[in-house]
C-alpha cells in the first residue's frame, strides 16, 4: 500500500462500500477493512429512501433530495455491474394521519377546501390528501386515519440486496476488500494519519477513510454513539402481488405514527423501527415488538392475519444534531463519513460522490461545510494550530461503554457529550497535555 493512488476505507457498510466503488470507479487502487459485514446498520434498515416522508429540512434536506435524486441511476449502474438486483422501487410514500396528529399540526393557514384542514409540516409542498382521498388511494388503512400527506418522489430500496450488490460490484471492479479485520487505532505524525493497527497487522495508505457508523467513537472522538432500531417482517400470502391492488391492496410505504409498513416485491412487508438509546444492547424485546405490531395493525389492520418471518435489530449511528459528518478531520490524508444515522441507505450515493470528489479532486461541495466535524466543538473555526497534533503517537480506542449519552439536538452540542477518550497508548512527548475542546479534556489530538 504505497502508491499516491490507493486509498484505504476503514468501514464496510453501505457508506465505506459505497465511497470505495466511487474512489475505484475514478481510478483509485481502494482497500476496504471490515469488521463484519453482517453487523452493519444497512442490513437492520428498512431501506426507505424519504426524505419528505422523514421530515427534514435544511442543508440535510437538500443532501437528501441530491442523493434520492441519484438513486435510479446509480441502482442501476450497481445492477449492472453486480449482476444482482437491489430492489429499488419509486413506488412513493404515504403518511397517514390520525386525529391527535392532526390536531397537534393543525394551522388556520393551511386550509384546505376538500380537506376541512391541512396539517402544518415543515415541507407541506407536497399534497394533502382528505379523509375521503387517503382511503380511496389506499384502500385497507385503518378507520382513525383522517388524512395525510403523499409523497410521491420518496421511496425504498431493498436494503439488503443493495449492500450485496453493492459489495459485489465493489469486488468485481477490483476493491481489495478484507472481510473479518478490525482496525484497533490510528497512528499519526504531525498533520498526517501514517498507519492504521488491526487485528492483521499494521497497514498503510496515502489517504484513509473513516466509515465505521456506530462503532466510530471507539477509533476517534468524534459524538457518534448508536440508537437501536428492532424491526420485524411479516410475508404476504404467496400468491399476492405487491404493487397489484388486485392481490394486495398495500401499494407505497406507510409512514405513520410511531411505525413505517414497507411492502417488499418479495412479499415481505417490513415494519420499523423503534429508536433506543441502549448503547450496543443485542437483541429484540417482546415489549419492542408488541409495541410496533401494535402500531402497525392499528394502521393497517388486515397485516394482523399474515405470518409472522423474521425479528432483528441493528444500531443506527446517530450524532447529537443526527446530522452525518462528512469531509475534512484535523488529518489532512483522512476523511470521515460518519454518523448518518437514519438515513445512511438514502444518503449513500450522494456521500460516495462528494467524498471522492473530496478525497480525488480536492473539490469540496459547499454543502459539505454544513456536515463538517467542527460543528461540536466551537462556535469559531478551529485552525489546525491550534489543534497541532503531538509529534509521533499511536492512539488506541478505550472499550467503548455500551451506554452512550442521550442528548437531544442542541446548538452547543458538545456540552452535553462526553465519553471516555481514547488514549495515547505509546509515550508521547505532548501526552501529559490534554487537549481541551469545549472544556472536555482530549488526551488524542486525532480528529
Ligand atoms: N430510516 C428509518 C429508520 O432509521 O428507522
Amino acid at each position: 500500500m504505497n502508491s499516491a493512488n490507493e486509498v484505504l476505507v476503514v468501514g464496510g457498510g453501505i457508506v465505506g462500500l459505497a465511497i470505495a466503488l466511487e474512489l475505484k470507479l475514478r481510478g483509485a487502487q481502494v482497500t476496504v477493512l471490515s469488521r463484519d459485514f453482517q453487523q452493519a446498520a444497512a442490513h437492520a434498515a428498512a431501506g426507505m429512501l424519504a426524505p419528505h416522508a422523514e421530515d427534514l429540512a435544511g442543508d440535510m434536506l437538500q443532501l437528501c433530495l441530491r442523493s434520492r435524486a441519484l438513486y435510479a441511476d446509480w441502482t442501476r449502474k450497481l445492477e449492472d455491474i453486480s449482476g444482482m438486483a437491489t430492489g429499488y422501487w419509486a413506488c412513493g410514500i404515504l403518511a397517514p394521519q390520525y386525529a391527535n396528529q392532526y390536531a397537534s399540526q393543525y394551522t388556520q393557514e393551511h386550509k384546505n377546501a376538500d380537506a376541512d384542514a391541512t396539517p402544518l409540516r415543515s415541507q407541506s409542498s407536497s399534497p394533502w390528501l382528505s379523509q375521503s382521498a387517503i382511503h380511496l388511494a389506499q384502500p385497507g388503512l385503518s378507520a382513525d386515519v383522517i388524512g395525510g400527506w403523499w409523497y410521491p418522489e420518496d421511496g425504498q430500496v431493498d436494503n439488503r440486496a443493495l449492500a450485496k450488490a453493492l459489495r459485489a460490484a465493489a469486488e468485481t471492479l477490483g476493491v481489495d476488500i478484507r472481510e473479518g479485520v478490525t482496525v484497533t487505532g490510528f497512528e499519526q505524525q504531525g498533520e498526517l494519519v501514517t498507519a492504521v493497527q488491526t487485528t492483521a497487522g499494521e497497514w498503510r495508505s496515502p489517504h484513509y477513510v473513516l466509515a465505521t457508523g456506530a462503532w466510530s467513537r471507539s477509533l476517534l472522538p468524534v459524538p457518534v454513539h448508536p440508537r437501536k432500531g428492532q424491526m420485524l417482517s411479516l410475508s404476504l400470502p404467496p400468491n399476492a402481488t405487491p404493487g397489484s391492488a388486485s392481490d394486495w391492496p398495500l401499494q407505497q410505504v406507510l409512514y405513520g405514527q410511531d411505525v413505517y409498513i414497507v411492502p417488499r416485491h418479495d412479499h415481505r412487508i417490513v415494519i420499523g423501527a423503534t429508536n433506543e438509546a441502549v448503547g450496543f444492547t443485542p437483541h429484540n424485546t417482546p415489549a419492542a415488538i408488541a409495541q410496533l405490531l401494535t402500531a402497525a395493525i392499528r394502521l393497517y389492520p388486515a397485516l394482523q392475519d399474515l405470518p409472522l418471518t423474521e425479528f432483528w435489530w441493528g444500531f443506527r449511528p446517530a450524532t447529537p444534531d443526527e446530522l452525518p459528518i462528512l469531509g475534512r478531520s484535523l488529518c489532512r490524508n483522512l476523511t470521515l463519513a460518519t454518523g448518518h444515522y437514519r438515513n445512511g441507505i438514502l444518503l449513500a450515493p450522494i456521500t460516495a460522490k462528494l467524498i471522492a470528489d473530496w478525497v480525488w479532486q480536492q473539490q469540496s461541495d459547499p454543502l459539505l461545510d454544513a456536515f463538517a466535524w467542527e460543528r461540536f466543538y466551537l462556535p469559531d473555526s478551529p485552525s489546525t494550530s491550534r489543534f497541532s497534533p503531538p509529534a509521533s503517537a499511536v492512539i488506541s480506542p478505550n472499550a467503548t461503554p455500551a451506554n452512550s449519552p442521550t442528548s437531544s439536538p442542541s446548538t452547543s452540542p458538545m456540552l452535553q457529550y462526553s465519553t471516555p477518550a481514547p488514549t495515547l497508548t505509546l509515550p508521547s512527548p505532548t501526552a501529559d497535555t490534554p487537549l481541551i475542546i469545549a472544556n472536555r479534556p482530549f488526551h488524542s489530538r486525532l480528529m
